[in-house]
C-alpha cells in the first residue's frame, strides 16, 4: 500500500482525492499497489468533512511519517508551495504538482533537488490542464531535436475570445461572464487577461524545449485586455480569428519566445480551439508537428494529470524521470527578442 498526502485541499486537491477514490483500482494497477490518501494538508477548517481526520494544518506530521513516500501540492502560488516542496523533496519523497508558478519560477532547482534525492519532480498538470503536452515532450518525442512549440494555454481568455467572436460581447462582458463561472478570478483576472498564466506556461515548455530555464520576467507576455469586438471583426473579415498565442522556437539568434494576441488563419488549427480548450503544436525534427489537444482547466481535467504524475512517480521511482531535466540559467537583463 502506498501512502500519499495532499498539500491544499482547493479544487484541483479535492478532484485528486476523488480520482484516487472514484479509480481506485485503475490507481492500483498504475501504482503497481494500492494507493491511500493519508493526509491532507490545509490551514482552512475541514472539521465538519467527512474525512476530517486527514487533514493537518501544517506539513511536519507528514514529513515525521515514513509511511509516506509521494505528496501531490496544489496548493498554488510559490510564498508556502515553494517551501513545502522544497522539504518533502528535500526528506526524499516524490513531489507532482499542478503549480506553474512554482515550476516557471523554481522548476531548474526543484528538478535538480528531486535528481540529488533520486525522486520524481513532476508537473504535467501545470500546462494544458488534463492535456498531455509535458510528459509527450519529455518521453514520447525523445528521438526528436525539438524546435518549436506554440499554441494557446490559456482556457479563460480563449473562452473569452470565442465569446467575443461568436456572440459579440465587448471584452468586459465576456470577462464578467468568465468570472460568474468561475474561470477567471474575480477580484484580480489580470493572471489570465493580461497573460501572466501563459507566460508561466511558456516558460515552462521552452525550459523543456530548450534544455535551460527561462523566467518569467524576462518572457514578453501580452494579454487580451487591448482586443476589441473591431480587432475581431476585422480578424474574421481575414478568415482568421484572434487566439492569445504563446509560442517559443529556435531562431538564428537563439531561443525566442512570448505571449502575444495573433491573428491565426482559419485552416490553421489553433484557429479552431474554441472556449476553454487549450492546444499546444511541438514540431520535432523526425515527426514533424503534432498537436495535443484537449480541456486545458477545471477540477477534474487537472487533477486528472496530476494524479497520473503520482501514480507514475509511485510506480517508477525516481529513475525513469532523468529525461525531464533542464539546467538553471541567470535572468537575463530586459526581455527575449519578438522573433516571431
Ligand atoms: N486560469 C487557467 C486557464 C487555469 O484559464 O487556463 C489553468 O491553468
Amino acid at each position: 500500500m502506498a501512502k500519499i498526502a495532499i498539500l491544499g485541499f482547493g479544487t484541483v486537491g479535492s478532484g485528486v482525492l476523488e480520482v484516487l477514490r472514484t479509480n481506485a483500482d485503475k490507481a492500483a494497477r498504475r501504482a503497481g499497489q494500492p494507493v491511500e490518501v493519508k493526509y491532507i494538508c490545509d490551514i482552512r477548517d475541514f472539521s465538519s468533512h467527512p474525512d476530517a481526520a486527514l487533514f493537518v494544518k501544517t506539513l511536519d506530521p507528514i514529513l515525521n511519517d515514513p509511511e509516506v513516500t509521494a505528496v501531490v501540492e496544489t496548493i498554488g502560488g510559490t510564498k508556502v508551495a515553494y517551501p513545502y516542496v522544497k522539504a518533502v523533496l528535500e526528506s526524499g519523497r516524490h513531489v507532482a504538482t499542478s503549480n506553474k508558478e512554482l515550476v516557471a519560477t523554481h522548476g531548474a532547482e526543484l528538478l535538480a533537488l528531486a535528481r540529488e534525492k533520486g525522486v520524481c519532480f513532476l508537473f504535467e498538470a501545470s500546462v494544458g490542464g488534463g492535456t498531455p503536452v509535458i510528459t509527450p515532450m519529455y518521453q514520447c518525442l525523445a528521438a526528436n531535436n525539438l524546435s518549436e512549440v506554440r499554441g494557446i494555454v490559456n482556457g479563460t481568455t480563449n473562452f473569452m475570445l470565442t465569446k467575443m467572436e461568436r456572440e459579440g460581447m465587448d471584452f468586459e462582458g465576456a470577462l464578467k461572464l468568465a468570472q460568474s463561472l468561475g474561470y477567471a478570478e474575480t477580484i484580480d483576472p489580470s493572471a489570465d487577461v493580461d497573460g501572466i498564466d501563459a507566460q508561466r506556461k511558456i516558460c515552462i515548455l521552452a525550459s523543456i524545449l530548450f534544455g535551460r530555464h527561462f523566467y518569467p520576467q524576462n518572457v514578453a507576455a501580452r494579454g487580451i485586455r487591448d482586443v476589441s469586438v473591431k480587432d475581431i471583426a476585422l480578424a474574421r473579415r481575414q478568415n482568421a480569428a484572434v487566439k492569445l498565442i504563446a509560442w517559443a522556437k529556435q531562431t538564428e539568434d537563439g531561443p525566442a519566445l512570448a505571449v502575444e494576441p495573433m491573428l491565426v488563419p482559419r485552416e490553421s488549427q489553433l484557429a479552431g480551439v474554441d472556449d476553454v480548450f487549450n492546444a499546444v503544436m511541438v514540431r520535432g525534427d523526425i515527426l514533424g508537428d503534432v498537436m495535443f489537444y484537449g480541456k486545458g482547466a477545471g477540477k477534474l481535467p487537472t487533477a486528472s494529470a496530476v494524479t497520473a504524475d503520482v501514480l507514475d512517480a509511485l510506480r517508477n521511482g525516481g529513475s525513469i524521470h532523468e529525461s525531464l531535466f533542464w539546467t538553471d540559467s541567470e535572468p537575463m537583463e530586459g526581455v527575449y527578442e519578438d522573433a516571431s
